[in-house]
C-alpha cells in the first residue's frame, strides 16, 4: 500500500506539472481526490488493514494528499499569473504613438453669412424673430396685402399643402406674425427657410435662405430705410461699398426699391462678377404698406415702417465670388473646407 501511495502521488504530481490550463487541473483534481479519484480507492482500502498498520498508512495518505493538493494550488498561482502576463503583454499600448486624426468640421458658409448678417443686424438694435416655415395663406399672401388671384401669387410658385396651408415663400409673413405680436416701436430681423417651386439650377434651388428685416415706429422714413441699409453694404461688403435704390413693385411695401451694392471686385467698374454692371442686385425693400400696418391693428396715420428682405444665398454667392448655388447644398468637403 506505501508503495501504492508512492506512486499515486509521482504519478500526480508529474501530471500537475505539465498541466497547462485550470481546467486541465480541475480534471487531475476529480481523477486523484475526487471521490471515484485513486487516491480516494486506496484510503477506502484502509479498512482491511490491522490496527497498528492503519496509522501509519493513515498518515502517508494524508502527507500525500496534502502534497497533491499544494502542487495544484501552486500550479493554478502559476498558471493564472502567466495567463494575465500573456494578456497584459498582448494589450501593450504605445502612448507615445500618434493620435488618429480626427477632421475638424466648420460652420457652413451659408449659416456664417446669416451669422455675420445677424451680428450687425443685432449690433444696430435689431431683435431676432423666428417664424413657421409650414405657414397659413393669410400671412404669407392675404395680410400682406396680396388678396386671392392677385398677380403675384404666381411670380412665386409656391408649394400648397391644402387650399390655406403653405410652404412659405418668402419671410415676409413674419412681418405680419411680429406686428400681431407686438406693439411698435418693433425692430425686428427674421432669417429663415423658404421654398418655391423652381427648378435646380445654377441660380434657382426650391428651397433657400431668407433674412427679413421690419421696422416700425413714429416718424419712419425711407431715408432711415437707405441709411441702415448703407449701414449694412458698408460692414458686409467693406467700406467703401455703395447702394442705389431701382423702383419697383412689391403688394406690401409702397414705394418699394430693388437695392443694389457698388461690385465689390471692381469697385463699379465692371468685371466678371457683377457680369459687366458695376452693381450686384442683394435685396427688396420698401415703406410698409398702410394696408399691412392696418390689418395689425397699427395705425398708418401715427406709424409708419420699413421693411426689407435679403435673399442670403445671394449675399453668400456675391461676398464668395461663388457661381452655382448648388455648391452650397452638396456638402462636398472640398468645397466646404475653404470657408
Ligand atoms: N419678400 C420679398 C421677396 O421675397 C422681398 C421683400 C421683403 C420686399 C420685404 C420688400 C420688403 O421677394
Amino acid at each position: 500500500m506505501k508503495e501504492q501511495l508512492q506512486q499515486i502521488k509521482e504519478e500526480a504530481l508529474a501530471a500537475i506539472g505539465g498541466a497547462e490550463s485550470g481546467s486541465a487541473l480541475e480534471r487531475i483534481r476529480v481523477a486523484y481526490l475526487g471521490k471515484k479519484g485513486s487516491l480516494t480507492a486506496v484510503l477506502r482500502g484502509m479498512g482491511a488493514l490491522s490496527a497498528d498498520q492503519r496509522p501509519v498508512i493513515g498518515q502517508i495518505a494524508n502527507r500525500v494528499r496534502a502534497e497533491i493538493e499544494q502542487a495544484l494550488s501552486d500550479r493554478g498561482t502559476a498558471l493564472a499569473d502567466k495567463e494575465q502576463n500573456d494578456r497584459l503583454s498582448a494589450e501593450k499600448l504605445d502612448v507615445t504613438m500618434p493620435g488618429a486624426d480626427i477632421p475638424k468640421g466648420g460652420a457652413h458658409p451659408l449659416y456664417q453669412v446669416e451669422r455675420e448678417m445677424s451680428d450687425i443686424f443685432t449690433s444696430m438694435g435689431f431683435d431676432v424673430a423666428d417664424g413657421p416655415e409650414v405657414e397659413l395663406d393669410y400671412y404669407n399672401f392675404q395680410a400682406l396685402n396680396i388678396p386671392e388671384n392677385h398677380p403675384a401669387r404666381d411670380t412665386q410658385d409656391t408649394f400648397y399643402i391644402t387650399d390655406r396651408i403653405l410652404l412659405r415663400s418668402q419671410t415676409s409673413p413674419v412681418q405680419v406674425r411680429t406686428m400681431e405680436r407686438q406693439r411698435p416701436p418693433i425692430r425686428v430681423i427674421s432669417p429663415g427657410r423658404v421654398y418655391r417651386s423652381d427648378a435646380l439650377d445654377a441660380t434657382h434651388s426650391p428651397v433657400f435662405h431668407q433674412m427679413e428685416g421690419l421696422v416700425v415706429d413714429k416718424g419712419i422714413t425711407m431715408g432711415d430705410l437707405k441709411g441702415m441699409l448703407e449701414t449694412f453694404a458698408r460692414h458686409m461688403f467693406g467700406q467703401s461699398t455703395r447702394i442705389r435704390f431701382r423702383p419697383h413693385h412689391f403688394p406690401f411695401t409702397e414705394p418699394s426699391a430693388e437695392v443694389d451694392v457698388s461690385c465689390f471686385v471692381c469697385g463699379g467698374k465692371g468685371c466678371r462678377l457683377c457680369k459687366g454692371e458695376g452693381w450686384i442686385e442683394i435685396l427688396g425693400a420698401g415703406m410698409v404698406h398702410p394696408n399691412v400696418l392696418r390689418g395689425c391693428d397699427i395705425d398708418p396715420e401715427v406709424y409708419s415702417g420699413f421693411a426689407f428682405g435679403l435673399g442670403i444665398e445671394r449675399v453668400t454667392m456675391t461676398k464668395y465670388g461663388i457661381d452655382d448655388i448648388r455648391l452650397l447644398y452638396e456638402n462636398d468637403k472640398r468645397f466646404l473646407a475653404q470657408f
